[in-house]
């Protein structure tokens, strides 16, 4: 039987593997890397890099492009959701070519899941559709990653939550179209193309941080009506020079602190 592992590879720091995480890299076979186009070149070689500096000598790599997914903002919700059904589909076939075509039957293949596997990333949902498909068979392991999420918590030495108090993690798209949620006063949000946070009251505090863990992090925090020209600045200013940028932020509605009740 085929062994197939998703190991979460955190999000750019690579001391950010776990032991297990390059224990099973070490006893790969061969390490599947997905390639999602040109914009993303650097951080397929950021992936690469940490993967050379794990894997042993007898492992081999293997790219292969990622499906491309359709866009197009002037989709209708019916032609969205047919386009996103028809990526998941095209995903699926690549991955179960790749399981069956460059993994012998007895090998242990590796996907590497950018931060931790959990959020935000599509690896497991795709492998759950290509055993569906019952074409290819294999054991599933999971190896938990160090998140972005994590990763910008820590750069800025706060703690997420509140004493018993909710955390919302959103996406920039949602932030924009719903605004602050109404039921947590902290909100971690990712996959933000369009400044999303400016939808937070001005007293509001933002925690932000983009290529965290790499050598190009840059972190900014304050109150949104103190810093929110500035990272909007830093944000296009650092896309236009990478050619893409990813950046995460915690919008905190100002009360308790952290260790505060309420
Ligand atoms: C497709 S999601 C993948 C999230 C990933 N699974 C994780 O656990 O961090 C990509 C989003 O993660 C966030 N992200 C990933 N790496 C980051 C980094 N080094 N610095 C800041 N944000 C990052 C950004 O919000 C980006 O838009």
């Amino acid at each position: 039987m085929r062994t197939v592992s998703v190991v979460g590879i955190g999000s750019g720091n690579p001391e950010h593997l776990t032991v297990q995480a390059i224990n099973e890299l070490k006893a790969a076979d061969v390490v599947f890397m997905l390639d999602k186009g040109e914009e993303r070149e650097s951080l397929t070689g950021l992936r690469t890099q940490i993967c050379e500096r794990y894997v042993s000598g007898a492992c081999r790599i293997v790219t292969a492009s990622d499906a491309r997914r359709d866009r197009d903002p002037t989709h209708r919700t019916g032609q969205y959701a047919a386009a996103v059904e028809d990526w998941r589909a095209r995903r699926a076939e690549i991955y179960a070519r790749l399981l069956t075509d460059e993994l012998a039957e007895d090998g242990r293949g590796v996907f590497l899941a950018w931060g931790d596997p959990a959020l935000y990333d599509s690896t497991l949902h795709v492998l759950g559709e290509v055993r569906a498909r019952g074409t290819v068979g294999f054991d599933l392991h999971v190896i938990p990653g160090i998140s972005s999420v994590q990763a910008l918590a820590a750069r800025h030495q706060i703690s997420l939550t509140r004493t018993g108090r909710p955390l919302h993690i959103t996406t920039g798209r949602r932030l924009a179209a719903e605004g602050f949620p109404a039921h947590s006063d902290d909100v971690v949000v990712m996959l933000d193309a369009r400044a999303a946070f400016r939808v937070a009251d001005a007293n509001d505090e933002i925690y932000w941080g983009a290529y965290v863990g790499t050598p190009d992090e840059i972190l900014i925090s304050g109150r949104v009506a103190d810093v929110a020209d500035r990272i909007a600045a830093e944000r296009e200013a650092a896309r236009q020079r990478h050619g893409w940028i990813m950046d995460t932020y915690l919008l905190r509605r100002p009360g308790d602190t952290a260790d505060g009740a309420r």
